[in-house]
């Protein structure tokens, strides 16, 4: 069976009709393609156009379609062209010439993404609750982890010295932000296109308010031509699977860095690692390479999406079946990907004396710069004077603790003391956001919060 066919006197070329054909991955939507039908007759019944009787028929042949489809037994046809042919085809075997009205006043224009829509309305879900635990598994370890604390980088060079937990949740907040991504990228999803037909609407008096309410849609596309040709959903889709994936990255390059031997702040589980086929001491953080080898795909299903449609004229083009491959696959990649992160996270061993003796007097400059500032001395100035004594220590080898206490000598001793405390210099940093013990048990309890929130 095919969907058209009355004005041609050839068979398609059998390599035209191969690339042609979708069948091979838009079948993953079966399920939405006859619920979306399903709705169609019901509607096409209340606008008059379908008996009661003829309704009732159709919909039992479709109640059984979506059974064998949801059971496995249906059988996909390399002579069906795409998923809503081989729908109508089956329902024609069941129930007869009826399955015909199927497309009254619908296009499969108005129909792939439709099916496409409520697809991803149905499965972004999952993404999200992968997305959650990720982030519940770095709750899980800022709080185990309170109290150590760790060398914080800027430039990967020594900076100031941080809460590992505070760190942990620096990976938290992005993935809020995705799930937030998720929730507004939602409302414009569940624009309902079915009801446009091939682009200029349909004749057939069909309330497409109800339409969409019944499909759990929000409102009824304003637009038919741009309703048939509008992929800004999966575009968005796939920006916001690109910077979860940058987000996912970000945090394997830091865990791939701090497991080499010469940070050796975390060791992974070996459930979570792999070795070398020749080096017998290899212990490898392939999961994490992944996710950050991953991330380049996602980025280029963006890239390739956004260059399918940038050249399309108005409504409808053939181009557009290219948008699926590259929406499933960036969604299987995630899915894929972030429970391995959440359980090789949960799982690693942390090596906190490591961590403490990666932080250098150095580290508390800046401190010490603050220091003089709080006894009158001039920000900037206060900076070069410690610069000279950095400048001095590195000279003499010396920590910038003795260089300090030898020349300040106004400073009393125990003043020196704290301001080069790691962990007082921690507990200084204590304005909101900072990582002051204080703050962040404020800030982990907002995570805790933003995690329960649906
Ligand atoms: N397989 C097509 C797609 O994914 C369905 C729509 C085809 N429309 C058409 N007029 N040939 O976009």
């Amino acid at each position: 069976m095919k969907m058209w066919g009355g004005r041609f006197d050839q068979e398609m070329n059998d390599q035209a009709w191969a690339m042609n054909a979708s069948i091979g991955f838009d079948r993953r939507m079966a399920s939405q393609d006859v619920r979306v039908s399903l709705a169609w007759v019901h509607a096409l019944e209340q606008a008059g156009v379908l008996s009661a009787e003829q309704s009732l028929i159709m919909t039992d042949g479709l109640q059984r379609v979506l059974q064998e489809i949801e059971t496995g037994v249906f059988e996909y046809r390399e002579s069906d062209e795409d998923i809503h042919t081989a729908v109508e085809r089956r329902l024609g075997e069941l129930v007869g010439p009826l399955a015909g009205n199927l497309q009254i006043g619908r296009s499969r224009n108005d129909q792939v993404t439709t099916d496409f829509r409520l697809w991803l309305l149905e499965y972004s879900p999952a993404l999200d609750k992968l997305l959650k635990q990720l982030m519940g598994a770095l709750v899980m370890r800022a709080e185990n982890d309170m109290g150590l604390i760790m060398p914080g980088l800027t430039h990967l060079q020594p900076a100031q010295p941080v809460l590992l937990s505070h760190w942990w949740l620096s990976h938290f907040w992005p993935l809020a932000r995705d799930r937030q991504r998720l929730d507004d990228w939602k409302v414009r999803l569940a624009w309902l296109p079915l009801g446009s037909g091939a682009m200029a609407g349909t004749s057939f008096g069909v309330d497409r308010q109800a339409l969409a309410e019944s499909l759990g849609f929000g409102r009824p596309g304003p637009n038919s031509i741009d309703s048939v040709s509008d992929r800004d959903f999966a575009a968005e889709f796939l920006f916001i699977a690109a910077l979860i994936g940058v987000h996912l990255s970000r945090l394997a390059e830091s865990i791939i860095l701090f497991t080499n031997p010469a940070f050796g702040y975390f060791e992974l589980s070996d459930a979570y690692s792999s070795g070398s086929s020749l080096m017998p001491q290899k212990k490898n953080p392939d999961p994490f390479e992944l996710a950050r080898g991953k991330t380049g795909v996602l980025m280029g299903a963006l890239t390739s999406l956004l260059a399918t449609l940038k050249g399309l004229p108005s409504a409808y083009d053939k181009d557009l079946q290219e948008d699926k491959p590259q929406v499933f696959m960036a969604y299987d990649q995630l899915l894929s990907t972030l429970p391995v992160m959440a359980g090789a996270l949960e799982t690693l061993e942390v090596f906190p004396e490591r961590m403490a003796s990666g932080i250098r007097a150095e580290m508390m400059a800046t401190d010490l710069a603050n220091y003089l500032v709080s006894i009158g001395i001039p920000f900037r100035q206060a900076h070069e004077q410690v610069g000279a004594l950095v400048a001095e220590a590195h000279a003499t080898g010396k920590p910038l603790e003795e260089v300090a206490l030898d020349t300040l000598e106004t400073i009393p001793d125990v003043v020196i003391e704290q301001v080069f405390s790691p962990e007082a210099a921690i507990t200084r940093n204590n304005a909101v956001g900072g990582t002051s013990e204080d703050a962040v048990k404020k800030q982990l309890a907002q995570a805790r919060q933003a995690l329960e929130e649906e």
